[in-house]
């Protein structure tokens, strides 16, 4: 298949994972209308055409938590990425090292922290989750700030996992969901081998790192609605804050008086976020959401935002709607579930050079100087 725009590798990854694989990924809550919210409404956003203003020598560079950054770009943290690519979170942090960009290894990755932080050859960020198993949580953040870890992403948007109905019918989970697994990876042999065989073992590595034996993905989709906790207040963050020396960010915040709360905590960067469409089916996009966030916060912390984002275009987008960087989900999981960490290297040089002609045609240099002058009416 030719590879030649960032959206390729999305019907890429399609015929190379078996259905429930590419389901988990591409689907989102209910009707999935948040979904393509997202992706319609950032789409719709319009930039203004500039000329003839000498933008030749022009620059993607950024800064983050006091970490250069080649463009303002981090990978999201996407749970079970090893089940896409044979250790794929390993072959992510590797493209994305490379690229001088951060990866973000979420809490129910199949390589643990340590795995992960060896193979790369800058310091990873670590997402956590609010678990009912305070120990976890602890023994995770020490696990994280041992192995060089800088950057803290707390995820707060999953007290309770979305109603996802397509893992249900894709054998995620749901009647005889092993048997229809095992049936779909022998009809994708190629996957079957690299992944299926030669990826083992296939567990949550940071939760069996901590409990000392393996952790089955046989029930993954009840074990997160069995395990994540509900109860969490903002208070009960505070201890968190305490023992993390590193940067904090808050991501999933999509209303306003939450980004002032996040302010309050001592938060050093909030990501607006509603989960790429995965969890309440109905929120607004974070098209939408982000300006009025931008009005609330921008200048008390560093503003990142995703869900919907597909290509460097889209970065642009955000960025012009005020966020300071941008979280790329499903766009880099394809391209890793299609080609591995060659995948990864050349999504990320697609979206810069789509940045780089996106700023020249909107007439500016450098990030800094991509704001709301850069939106138009509509198109
Ligand atoms: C996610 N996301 C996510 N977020 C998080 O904090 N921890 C996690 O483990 C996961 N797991 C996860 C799995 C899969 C398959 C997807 C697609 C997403 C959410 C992710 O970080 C990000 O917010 C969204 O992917 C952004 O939306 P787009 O860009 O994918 O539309
Ligand atoms: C998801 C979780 C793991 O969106 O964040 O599936």
């Amino acid at each position: 298949m030719i590879i030649s725009a960032p959206t390729d590798y999305r019907e890429a990854a399609r015929r190379r994972l078996p259905p429930f694989l590419f389901h988990y990924i591409d689907g989102g809550a209910n009707a999935e209308h948040t979904l393509r919210c997202n992706v319609d409404d950032l789409a719709g956003i319009a930039l203004r055409q500039r000329v003839l203003r000498n933008v030749a020598d022009l620059s993607l560079e950024t800064e983050l938590f006091g970490t250069p950054l080649a463009m303002p770009v981090v990978l999201a943290p996407v749970g079970l990425t090893g089940m896409y690519a044979r250790r794929g979170e390993v072959q992510a942090a590797r493209a994305a090292a490379a690229a001088r960009v951060p990866f973000t290894l979420s809490t129910v990755s199949v390589c643990a922290i340590q795995e992960v932080q060896a193979a790369s050859s800058a310091p990873i960020w670590f997402q956590l989750y609010v678990l009912k198993d305070r120990g976890f949580m602890r023994d995770a953040l020490e696990r994280a700030q041992a192995a060089g870890v800088t950057t803290l992403v707390f995820t707060v948007d999953m007290p309770v996992p979305g109603s996802r109905y397509r893992d249900a019918h894709s054998g995620m989970s749901g009647p005889n969901a092993a048997f229809r697994r095992m049936v779909q990876a022998a009809t994708h042999p190629r996957w079957a081998w690299d992944v299926g065989l030669r990826g083992r073992p296939h567990d949550l590595g940071n939760i069996s790192a901590y409990r000392g034996k393996p952790t089955a993905l046989e029930d993954y989709i009840g074990w997160l609605g069995a395990n994540f906790d509900p109860s969490i207040a903002w208070r009960d963050l505070e201890w968190i804050r305490d023992v993390w020396k590193g940067a904090i960010v808050i991501k999933g915040i999509l209303d306003p008086e939450d980004a002032r709360d996040a302010v309050r905590f001592g938060a050093d960067g909030i990501v607006v976020s509603n989960h790429g469409g995965r969890q309440l089916d109905g929120v607004s996009s974070t098209a939408r959401a982000l300006p009025r966030i931008a009005d609330a916060v921008a200048g008390e912390l560093k503003l990142l935002a995703d869900s919907g984002v597909r290509s460097g275009l889209d970065v642009v987008r955000m960025l012009a709607l005020g966020a300071d960087a941008v979280m790329l989900g499903r766009a880099f999981i394809y391209a890793l579930a299609a080609d591995g960490e060659a995948g990864v290297a050349n999504l990320l040089r697609l979206v810069a050079a789509e940045m780089r002609v996106a700023m020249t045609l909107t007439g500016v240099r450098s990030v800094a100087e991509i704001d709301r002058t850069a939106l138009a009416g509509g198109c």
